[in-house]
C-alpha cells in the first residue's frame, strides 16, 4: 500500500482515514489505542517522541493531528474536557492581562472567565460580538485575547469572524473561537483568520454522548509552545481510551452534521408555526439577524436550536414527558437531548446576566439528534401540542 497523504483528502475520507490512516506496525485497520502511562527510552541520551503518556501518546497522537487536520491546524491538542483546553489557553496569561470575551458563553467557560482566572489578576471584558464594533472599542492596551463562541451558546448569537479577525490583527491580539456548535465540518475559524480553535470535543467531535474531551487547535507557533508546556505541567490531556473514542467517532463526523442539520432545519420550521412557542433561535432560519453572516462563513447550519415558551408553567412538561427525547445536559449526540440552561449548563450565571442575556425561565435548548426527523417532531408535538 502507499503512504496516505491526508492534505490531499476532502473532509469526508479525512474524517474516515485521520492523520495516519491505520497502524503502520501490525497493519491494523483501526488505530490501535496505546494504553500505556510509559515507553522503554530506547535512545539514551536523545529525545525520544513518547517518554510518559502526559506527555505524548500515540493514540492521542493520532486524534491531535487528525483534528488538527480538520480544522486546517498546524497544531493540535487534545484533553480531557473542553474546559481543561480553554484552562491551558486562559493559564498564558499573566496577571494584569486583559481578555474582550462573548457576553452569551457556556456557564463553564463564564465561571473560568469570572471566577478562576480573575482571582490570579486576569481582567474580562463581557461583549456581544455580533456587534464587531463594541469589540473594538473594549480592546485595551492590556487585552491579550478575544474569545468568542459562534454560534453562542445557547442564544445562537454569531460573530462575523474574518471581520472580527481583521480588528484582533489591527491590534495585535488573538483572535480564539469556541467552535464546539459548527464542528470543522461546517466553519473553519482559522481560515477565516483566527489563531486559536476551541472545542469541547465532548459535543459533535466525539458524537455519541459517551466520553468527555477538549480540543485546542493552533497554527501559531508561540501559542502552541506556551500549550505544550502548560499541558503538560498542568495534567489534563486525553487519555488513550478515550483519545481512540473520539477518532472512531470522527469516522463519521461529516455524515452526522449533515443529518443534524437536516433534522434541524425540519425542527426549526415545525417549532416556529407550534403554537405553545414563543421564539425560535436557529442560525438556519431567514428570520436569524445573522443569516447573511452564517451563509458567507459556514457551509451548514448545524443542530442546535433554542426557543422559548410563551407558558412558564409548561416548562417542566416541556423538558421531562418526552418518549426519545431526553432532558440531559449535554449536546452535539446522536441521540436528541433537551436541555434547561437556567438550571443546567448556564446555572452559574448570576440571574441579572442571564435575564439580561435572554436566558430566561422559559428558554429551553434542543441538541437535535440523527433519529428521524418524523420520529422527533412527533415527540415534540405529543408533549408541546401542534
Ligand atoms: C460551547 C461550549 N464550549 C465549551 C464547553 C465545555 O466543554 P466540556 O463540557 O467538554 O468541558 C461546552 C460545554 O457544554 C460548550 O457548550
Amino acid at each position: 500500500m502507499k503512504k496516505l497523504n491526508p492534505a490531499e483528502l476532502k473532509m469526508d475520507s479525512l474524517a474516515v482515514h485521520g492523520n495516519a490512516g491505520h497502524d503502520s506496525h501490525a497493519h491494523a485497520v483501526s488505530f490501535p489505542i496505546y494504553q500505556t502511562s510509559t515507553y522503554i527510552n530506547t535512545n539514551f541520551g536523545h529525545e525520544i517522541d513518547f517518554s510518559y503518556s502526559r506527555c505524548a501518546n500515540p493514540t492521542r497522537d493520532e486524534l491531535e493531528k487528525t483534528v488538527a487536520l480538520l480544522e486546517g491546524a498546524k497544531y493540535g491538542f487534545a484533553f480531557a474536557s473542553g474546559l481543561a483546553a480553554e484552562t491551558a489557553l486562559f493559564s498564558m496569561l499573566c496577571t494584569g492581562d486583559h481578555v474582550v470575551i462573548g457576553d452569551d458563553i457556556y456557564g463553564g467557560t463564564y465561571r473560568l472567565s469570572r471566577n478562576t482566572f480573575p482571582r490570579y489578576g486576569v481582567e474580562f471584558t463581557a461583549v456581544d460580538f455580533s456587534y464587531p464594533e463594541k469589540v473594538e472599542a473594549a480592546i485595551k492596551p492590556n487585552t491579550k485575547f478575544l474569545y468568542v463562541e459562534t454560534p453562542t451558546n445557547p442564544m445562537m448569537k454569531v460573530c462575523d469572524i474574518s471581520a472580527v479577525a481583521q480588528i484582533a490583527k489591527a491590534h495585535g491580539v488573538k483572535l480564539v473561537v469556541d467552535n464546539t456548535f459548527m464542528s470543522p465540518v461546517f466553519q473553519k475559524p482559522l481560515a477565516l483568520g483566527a489563531d486559536v480553535v476551541i472545542h469541547s470535543g465532548t459535543k459533535y467531535i466525539a458524537g455519541h454522548n459517551d466520553t468527555m474531551a477538549g480540543f485546542l487547535l493552533t497554527s501559531d507557533e508561540q501559542i502552541k509552545d506556551a500549550v505544550t508546556f502548560n499541558r503538560n505541567t498542568e495534567g489534563a490531556a486525553l487519555g488513550p481510551f478515550d483519545s481512540w473514542l473520539v477518532l472512531r467517532g470522527i469516522k463519521t463526523l461529516t455524515l452526522r452534521m449533515k443529518k443534524h442539520e437536516e433534522n434541524a432545519i425540519a425542527v426549526a420550521n415545525w417549532l416556529t408555526k407550534c403554537k405553545a412557542v414563543d421564539e425560535v433561535f436557529f442560525v438556519g432560519l431567514d428570520s436569524h439577524p445573522a443569516k447573511n453572516i452564517v451563509d458567507k462563513q459556514c457551509t451548514g447550519y448545524g443542530g442546535m436550536i433554542s426557543f422559548t415558551l410563551k407558558d412558564v408553567s409548561m416548562v417542566r412538561h416541556a423538558l421531562c414527558d418526552y418518549s426519545m427525547i431526553m432532558f440531559a445536559e449535554s449536546l452535539g449526540g446522536v441521540q436528541t437531548l433537551i436541555t434547561y440552561p437556567l438550571t443546567q449548563t448556564h446555572a452559574s450565571i448570576p440571574k441579572e446576566v442571564r435575564e439580561s442575556i435572554g436566558i430566561t425561565d422559559r428558554l429551553l435548548r434542543l441538541s437535535v439528534g440523527i433519529e428521524d426527523k418524523d420520529d422527533i417532531i412527533n415527540d415534540l408535538a405529543s408533549v408541546l401540542g401542534e
